[in-house]
């Protein structure tokens, strides 16, 4: 008889990566349970298609007696927790948020996580917490040194984390990947601006000169190596996830013209983000030699998906656009 898979607790379901997840959980016959409090950045729509085969929970991961009664009815034998307030530049405008979802409510999760004695705890991080780095790559080991309240915010639930491992042999993986793209990314992001922006024929955004470079790892290979730690990682232990695809901001616009075949003249330079981190590059050697996981989709055939998806979605696209053209304004500036 087929062994029984665990039941899985996934924070932050309804968003970009963790719906990815969720997708390939349920694909591999686990039991999921999502908890998600639907931001302005969840929406169930993207797993419409998947709808009855996990469970939903509407719950704020800062609200205690209700993450409580969750773990209560869902019994998770592994939490994987996503959920986060996750864009750097709301978190300039606005610090609190991040803080408060990024830091007390993975506390909360935390300790609801070791009062009902899971098995595993699955800790999405993000390479951001390392800061930038002109030359070489980050490791596992690379002290944190974050930049902005986000990822000041992702640092501390990192060491929090870390803490818990050690005082309460808390049973912890942490994970940090490097910028993901795909479909079903909220248009706030890099990726779908520009692409949305490209469909309209918009300018297009590019801070300062668009030199800063970002190692692009698409969606679902950044999914499939959160399921491979959860599945065979070791506790206590700390997994970069990375594709090698380093590329500058400039030419990810240009790569996506190119495809859509616009213009160039779109593009728009304005002033730069405070703080901007100049370049990540993460080595994840640990997780392809330990774990057999590597990267499997290129940067084109990735970039052409992600196009494809959001015409496809285009209905979507358009009304989470509606409520954006006033949070633009305030972030890009001639
Ligand atoms: N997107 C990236 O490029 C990237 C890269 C590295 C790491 N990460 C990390 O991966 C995780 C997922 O990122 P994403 O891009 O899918 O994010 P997202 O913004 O698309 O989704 C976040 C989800 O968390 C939910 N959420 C937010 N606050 C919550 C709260 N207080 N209680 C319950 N649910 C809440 C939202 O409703 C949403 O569904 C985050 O932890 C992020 O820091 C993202």
């Amino acid at each position: 008889m087929a062994k029984k898979l665990p039941k899985l607790l996934v924070t932050g379901g309804a968003g970009f990566i963790g719906s990815e997840f969720v997708r390939q959980a349920v694909a591999q016959g686990y039991p999921v349970s999502v908890l998600d409090k639907i931001t302005y950045a969840g929406d169930l729509a993207r797993l419409a298609e998947g709808k009855g085969q996990f469970a939903f929970y509407k719950a704020d991961l800062c609200d205690e007696k209700k993450v409580a009664a969750v773990f209560k009815k869902v019994k998770p034998q592994i939490v994987v927790h996503f959920a986060a307030e996750t864009h750097v530049d709301r978190s300039i405008l606005d610090a609190y948020a991040a803080t408060n979802t990024n830091v007390l409510g993975t506390q909360i999760l935390i300790e609801a996580s070791r009062r009902s004695q899971v098995e595993r705890f699955i800790h999405i991080s993000t390479d951001e917490v390392y800061g930038d780095i002109a030359q070489g790559q980050f490791h596992e080991t690379t002290p944190l040194n974050p930049s902005s309240p986000y990822s000041a915010a992702k640092a501390a639930a990192d060491l929090m984390i870390k803490a818990y491992v050690r005082t309460y042999r808390f049973p912890a993986v942490i994970i940090r990947p490097s910028n993901n793209y795909g479909p079903w990314q909220y248009p706030e992001k890099f990726m779908p601006v520009i692409i949305y922006k490209a469909m309209k024929n918009e300018k297009i955004p590019v801070y300062a000169q668009g030199l800063n470079v970002r190692e692009w790892l698409y969606v679902a290979d950044c999914a499939r190596g959160v399921l491979t730690v959860m599945e065979r990682g070791r506790l206590g232990e700390v997994y970069n996830i990375g594709s090698g695809n380093e590329q500058t901001n400039i030419n990810v616009v240009n790569k996506v013209l190119e495809i859509m075949q616009k213009p160039k003249s779109l593009i728009e330079f304005v002033q730069d983000r405070p703080g901007h981190d100049l370049r990540y590059s993460l080595n994840y050697s640990k997780l392809q030699e330990e774990l057999g996981w590597k990267p499997a989709v290129d940067f084109e055939a990735g970039v052409r998906q992600t196009i494809a998806a959001y015409k496809e979605h285009q209905d979507w696209l358009e009304e989470k656009v509606k409520y954006l053209r006033s949070y633009w304004k305030k972030v890009y500036k001639k």
